[in-house]
Formats: C-alpha cells, structure tokens, sequence
C-alpha cells in the first residue's frame, strides 16, 4: 500500500511536471497505479487529457417522461406531489386509475434515427455526448437485467436505446461517447425501505444501483459517467468510492473515464474527475479543479416540455458567453437538449446546435486544446473573456458583443512585436493607446467579417508581456463551497416579439 502511495504521488508530480507528456510515459505510470476505494486516493488520478482539450459536450434528457412531456422531467414526482399544472393535465386527459407506468407503451421512438442524432451532435461542434440511461423515474434506456419490464426493450419502443445511440456515436463521429446515471429512484420500494431505515440497510444500491453501473460499464463503454440522484444519502451509502476504483483500476474504459462529482451528500463540488457544484454552474472565476457547466437550452427544463415557447430558449449568443466563461475559467460546457418521445430533437434544438456548430467552425481555435490565461476576464471591459492555446502561446481575446469599430483592452499588455489578428477577418488589425493606457484595437468593417461576428468577436493577440505573478488571487479548494453560481436564471436577453 505504501509502494502504491509513492507511484500515485509520483504520477500526480509527472502531470504537474509536463503539459504535454509523452504518450508512453503517461501509459507506463498509469498502468502501475492502482487507486484505493477512497476519495483521498481517487482525487489523485490525473485527468486524460481528451476531456479538457473537448471543452464542450452534448447533454440529452430523454426517457418515459418525454410522453407526458410537460413540466420537466420531474413529471411524476410533481404530480404526486400536488403540482397544479401536472395534475390539471392527468385528470383532463386521463382515467382515473393510469398510472405514470402507463406512458412507458406510449414511448414509441418511432422516429429516432440515431446516425442522425450523431450528425446533428458532431454538426455543434461538441466532442462528446451524456445521454440519461435512466433518471430518476427508474425506466432503463437499455435492457437490463436489474429493470425488469421496466426498460425499453420491454417496454415502449422494444429498443436497446442506449446501445444503438452507442453504436452511432462510435461509428459515425469522433465524439466520445458517456452516459448519466441517477442513483436514486424517488418511488422504487428497496429505496424507500432503506431510506425509512435512515441509510442503515443497503439493498436498493446492492440490487439495483450498483449492478446497473457496473452493467452499462461494460456494456457500452462509456467514457462519461455523469452520476446524479446522489443527494439524499452519503457516497458510503452508495459505495461510491467501491465502483470508480473498479472504475479507474479495472474497466474496460480505466484509462480514458471521466466522472462528475454526484456521488453522495458529501461529494459534490469536492471529488470526482470534475466537479458540477450546481446545475447552470458559472463561477465567472478560475477554479482550482477541473469543472463543467451543465446547462440546458429550454430554460425551464431538461426533457422536453410540448408547451415550450421561443421566449423559453436561451439564445445562441448566450449558449456561446456561456461555454466562452467556462473555458475561460478552466470548465467545459455540457450543453443539454431533450428530445421528444418520438426520438426526434425539436427543430429548433437543431438550429441552436448548428447556430453552436457554426461559431466554433470559425472560433474553435480560441475554445478547444486552450487553457486558462493570466486573467480569466477583461480589466476593463467587462464583455472579454481570455483563453491561451496550450500548443502555441498564443492568446485569446473573445469579446462576447456584436462587432462595432474597435474594442478596448486593459489587461493585456502589448509590446512592440504584438500583432492582432481577428478570426474570420483580413490580416493584422491597427490598435493604438487611449489615456488611460488601454489598448483601443480598431476592427475593419462588418463586411469584412464573419457572419458569426453578430454574436462575438474572437482577437488573436500574440508576443504579449503579461507575466503569471500579475494573476488575480486564486480561490482554494476549501473556499469552493462559498462560490456561488453567476448565471443569471433570469434571461436578459428574452427576446420579446416586436409588432
Ligand atoms: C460499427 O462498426 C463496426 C466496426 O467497423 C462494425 O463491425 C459494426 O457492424 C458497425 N455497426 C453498425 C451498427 O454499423
Ligand atoms: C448524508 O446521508 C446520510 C445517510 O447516508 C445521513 O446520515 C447524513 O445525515 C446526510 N448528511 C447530510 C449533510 O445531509
Ligand atoms: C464496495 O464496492 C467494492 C468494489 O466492488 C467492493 O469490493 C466492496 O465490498 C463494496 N463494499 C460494500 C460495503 O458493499
Ligand atoms: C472580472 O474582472 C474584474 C477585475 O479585473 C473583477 O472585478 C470582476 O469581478 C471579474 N469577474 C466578472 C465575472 O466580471
Ligand atoms: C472607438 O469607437 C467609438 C464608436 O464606436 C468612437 O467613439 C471612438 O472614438 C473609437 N475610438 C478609437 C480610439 O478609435
């Protein structure tokens, strides 16, 4: 045990030593690490380098509750718990006696095309996907053994959902493929008993959690395991740390798996491979781990909701300030659409991920492979967010506005070789100094400029004479649980039909 503390110390060291091992080194010294089912150990393992260079992913609600498709995802607990809206809708529509098991025949998917799904994910831009296998209504988009006639092959579509979606993503793209997976099941009888008995029994993760995550593991090789319904009980309760040991030392994806930090009532926003902290999580500041920004287009809910409205949506100029201030500050965005209960993805969840998909084609490089610059947003202007590349130096100034003549800078400080350019636009821009020492970079005219410069302009500036001591103070570990979220949950922006 001793020996193995000394590797994974060494390893941790490795990774801190070099941005860009060597491929053979990384291999050779994770091999030889084996992680121990604590948090302490499991915090150690070095990130693979894939899921920070993708930056963005694709997130996707989908399950029996896209048949009602009203509320949110959370359909049945709301109707059982006296939502106005839920229960007005179950007792104009249906008989007395349907239960929420009733919609899973509905479930048709008739219409799901799972290449199709792959092309409209790879179209956004995005580098991986996180489909729901299940949430926390319990139906299993797989068939599994541990969800009898509770799962799609027995129920609704009579499809393997997951392993055909698997199997596109795999064989039409390059995006990695992952899977959420909610621990709790808010009306399954073994959950409800061991909760009764205050988490003192373990027979609803013996039987049922565990089994299913070890299950899809091995079944579809997801390289995400995006963990939720983890709230209610401690992550020893759930034998958290039991599964991704399993997770990193032994299964077939130990090299390449990512996890998120919803493991039990203690582990979110402290363990995990990245943390998620809260829904819509935007600390506007750069933080000391790895994080994610989940996020949903219909700013209401996660599945799809039939009486969406435009005014619901979030813009795809606020989908982009989002993902740009979470790369900014050293996160990803896992941007999330639900599909309907047919299996096709609203036309205009499309427009919005081709929307996505056309910005990067001409600003990726500002986004993917980046790091964290010296600072993370503008001294002065508070529409720029900063990014550097990791293989060139180079740095990124994304202004999250409309193109107009110029932009000004306060925190980067140019020298006399300092050129900028502008992605989607000519040549080498002219930038002068106004009073107060700012840097005014004038931009050439919008015909001159990409379509894509109505949502924000992307500057590349290089040979700067920025120094890391100038960095604004650093937040620590243990101050991440007084972060709070910047996103504003009321939309700005709501675009508002003019007469
Ligand atoms: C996916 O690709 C593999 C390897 O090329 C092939 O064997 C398999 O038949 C493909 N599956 C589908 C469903 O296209
Ligand atoms: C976490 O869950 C456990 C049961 O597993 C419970 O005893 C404990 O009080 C919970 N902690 C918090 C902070 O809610
Ligand atoms: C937790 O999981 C690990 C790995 O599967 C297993 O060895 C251990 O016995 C489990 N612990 C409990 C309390 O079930
Ligand atoms: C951005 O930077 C300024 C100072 O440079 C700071 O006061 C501000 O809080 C930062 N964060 C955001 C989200 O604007
Ligand atoms: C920048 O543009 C504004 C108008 O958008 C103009 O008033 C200002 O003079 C310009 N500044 C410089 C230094 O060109």
């Amino acid at each position: 045990m001793h020996m193995q503390l000394v590797v994974a110390v060494f390893a941790v060291y490795l990774t801190a030593a070099y941005s860009q091992w060597p491929d053979e080194l990384s291999r050779k010294s994770q091999d030889s690490v084996k992680y121990e089912p604590t948090w302490e150990s499991l915090d150690k393992r070095p990130n693979p380098e894939w899921y920070d260079d993708s930056k963005f992913g694709i997130f996707i609600h989908w399950g029996v509750f896209s048949v009602p498709a009203l509320v949110s995802e959370w359909f049945w607990y709301t109707w059982k718990t006296g939502n106005k809206q839920a229960q007005d809708f179950m007792r104009t529509n249906y008989p007395p006696d349907f239960t929420y098991g009733d919609f899973a025949k509905d479930f048709h998917a008739s219409f799901f095309d799972p290449v199709h799904w792959a092309k409209v994910f790879e179209s956004s831009g995005a580098k991986y996907v996180v489909l729901t296998s299940k949430h926390h209504e319990g139906y299993t988009m797989w068939p599994s053994k541990y969800s009898f006639n509770w799962n799609s092959m027995d129920v609704g579509p009579n499809r393997d959902l997951v392993g055909e979606f698997a199997t596109a993503i795999k064989n039409q793209t390059k995006l990695k493929f992952g899977l959420y997976h909610s621990m709790f099941e808010w009306f399954h009888p073994l959950y409800l008993e061991d909760k009764a008995n205050g988490y003192r029994t373990r027979n609803f993760p013996d039987a049922k959690a565990l089994p299913e995550l070890y299950e899809i593991v091995r079944t579809y090789e997801p390289e995400v395991i995006w963990s939720d319904g983890e709230w209610e009980a401690s992550s020893t309760y759930w034998n958290s740390t039991g599964f991704i040991a399993w997770l990193f030392n032994e299964s077939p994806v130990k090299d390449t798996v990512v996890t998120n930090d919803r493991w039990g009532n203690e582990t979110r926003c402290k363990h995990g491979s990245f943390l998620t902290c809260e829904d819509s999580f935007d600390p506007g500041q750069l933080l000391p781990k790895k994080w994610e920004n989940c996020l949903t287009v219909d700013m209401y809910s996660w599945g799809y909701r039939r009486d969406m409205v435009v005014e619901n949506l979030r813009t795809a100029a606020e989908l982009i300030e989002a993902l740009t201030r979470a790369v900014s500050c050293g996160g990803n965005l896992l941007l999330n659409i639900g599909p309907t209960s047919d299996g096709t993805i609203a036309s205009i969840f499309q427009e919005r991920l081709y929307q996505m998909g056309s910005w990067l084609d001409v600003n990726g490089e500002a986004i993917y492979a980046t790091k964290p610059w010296i600072h993370q947003n503008d001294t002065v202007n508070p529409h720029v967010w900063y990014t550097q590349s990791k293989k060139t130096g180079l740095v990124y100034a994304i202004y999250l506005q409309p193109a107009k003549k110029n932009i000004t800078l306060g925190a980067p400080k140019f020298s006399k070789l300092t050129t900028v350019k502008v992605l989607g636009g000519p040549g080498v821009l002219k930038w002068t100094l106004d009073e107060q020492g700012n840097t005014v970079v004038k931009l050439p005219p919008r015909d001159e400029l990409d379509d894509t410069t109505v949502w924000s302009v992307v500057l590349v500036l290089d040979n700067l004479k920025n120094k890391p001591s100038e960095a604004p103070p650093r937040i620590t570990m243990s101050m991440l649980p007084q972060v709070r979220s910047m996103w504003r949950d009321e939309n700005p922006h709501k675009q508002t039909r003019k007469a």
